[in-house]
């Protein structure tokens, strides 16, 4: 087994963590390192139990850093992002600084060191689609970013592809559909009305709460970001999705019934400004090269979420005082 060498941007935050513990198990011929900041949304003991993995605490801003961690590796796989809307609609600077000049900082780097680039996105770059319809985006859907922090995906997107094509720069992009799982902010909607319910309070649902996600496991986000690094081609864009759609009111109701509530004890706030009102990507050219989601019971999948949040009360207790007094000055 020949050893490849893989960095890790954001691999201290949620999907980049998850990432790193899927690789390190199912992945052995990476030798890992986590570029991470440690923002509010990274946690270095998110890697805890992982022998062998090297986490350099930096900023993805940083061109010397960056520089010397990109010479010493053969891939770079880059979540480092700002990645929640509502933050983005109250400060949005840190998301144009780290989400637009971190990727161009990123892309000079493996422009200069020759280095493949795989780079992680969202669907929210496309913008919405209308609730009841059966569209789908695809790779070729043109961007339409609502929030400031879709725009600064988009801009990076847009840097990717400019790079790929401008300078032969090895790089793919996935953007991802809503991941849930383990070691998720409590700021994001699962864990937010999980973590409400198991400390006693209602959940809480922007509007009439018919928007419409498509929920993704983590672990088949970051298997197709595997499938990609082994089978994409430079250049490419690839979409990744379940297709389980479900209104943000049906996964409330879900979780209300898994903790044995009332379906209907939850609560409707001011809704968010620009909400994007329905997801729903068409993975088709991703599912060509292999993939398949492996989590298909989206049920299962969230009863074993709340487990691992139940079980572990300490990961996110401070985090989640923090959110909800956030929320509590935006009035959500
Ligand atoms: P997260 O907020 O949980 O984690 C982001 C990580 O990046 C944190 O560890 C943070 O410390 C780090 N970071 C932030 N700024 C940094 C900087 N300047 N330098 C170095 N590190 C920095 O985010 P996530 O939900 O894990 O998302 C990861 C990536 O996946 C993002 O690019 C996001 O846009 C994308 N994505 C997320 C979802 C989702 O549902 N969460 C879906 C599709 C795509
Ligand atoms: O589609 C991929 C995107 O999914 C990622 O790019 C983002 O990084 C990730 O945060 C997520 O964005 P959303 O805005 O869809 O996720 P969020 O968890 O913030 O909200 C999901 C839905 O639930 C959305 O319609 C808003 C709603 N919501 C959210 C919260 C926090 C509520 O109704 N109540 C809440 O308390």
């Amino acid at each position: 087994m020949s050893t490849k060498k893989i960095l890790v941007t954001g691999g201290a935050g949620f999907i980049g963590a998850n990432f790193v513990r899927y690789t390190a198990e199912h992945r052995p011929e990476y030798r890992i390192t986590v570029l991470d900041a440690l923002t509010y949304a990274g946690n270095k003991d998110n890697l805890a139990g992982l022998d062998g993995v090297e986490l350099v605490v930096g900023d993805v801003c940083d061109r010397d850093l960056v520089d010397r961690l990109t010479a010493d590796t053969d891939v770079v796989t880059h979540f480092a992002a700002e990645s929640h809307v509502d933050n983005s609609l109250y400060d949005p600077e840190p998301f144009v600084r780290t989400n637009v000049h971190g990727t161009f900082t990123l892309l000079e780097a493996v422009r200069r060191h020759g280095k493949r680039l795989h780079h992680i996105s969202t669907d929210e770059v496309f913008g919405d689609l209308p609730v009841g319809s059966t569209d789908l985006f695809t790779e070729n859907s043109p961007h339409n970013p609502s929030s400031p922090y879709s725009a600064t995906k988009s801009g990076s997107d847009m840097l990717v592809r400019a790079w790929a094509r401008s300078y032969g720069v090895h790089a793919t992009i996935s953007n991802c559909a809503n991941n849930y799982g383990p070691y998720q902010h409590p700021e994001k909607f699962i864990p937010r009305q999980v973590t409400n319910l198991l400390t006693g309070e209602r959940p809480r649902v922007y509007g009439d709460g018919t928007n419409v996600r498509e929920w993704t496991h983590v672990d088949d986000h970051n298997a197709a970001v595997h499938t990609i690094l082994d089978h994409g081609t430079a250049g490419e864009t690839y979409l990744i999705g379940s297709s389980a759609e479900r209104s943000n009111r049906e996964i409330v109701e879900l979780i209300l019934e898994l903790l044995g509530h009332q379906a209907d004890a939850y609560d409707h706030v001011a809704d968010r400004p620009g909400h994007d009102l329905r997801y729903a990507n068409d993975s088709s050219k991703l599912r060509a090269l292999g993939w398949r989601p492996r989590y298909g019971d989206l049920r299962q999948g969230l009863a074993d979420t709340i487990a691992w949040y139940r079980d572990n009360q300490p990961w996110w207790q401070t985090h989640k005082t923090i959110a909800e007094t956030k929320y509590a000055e935006i009035g959500r």
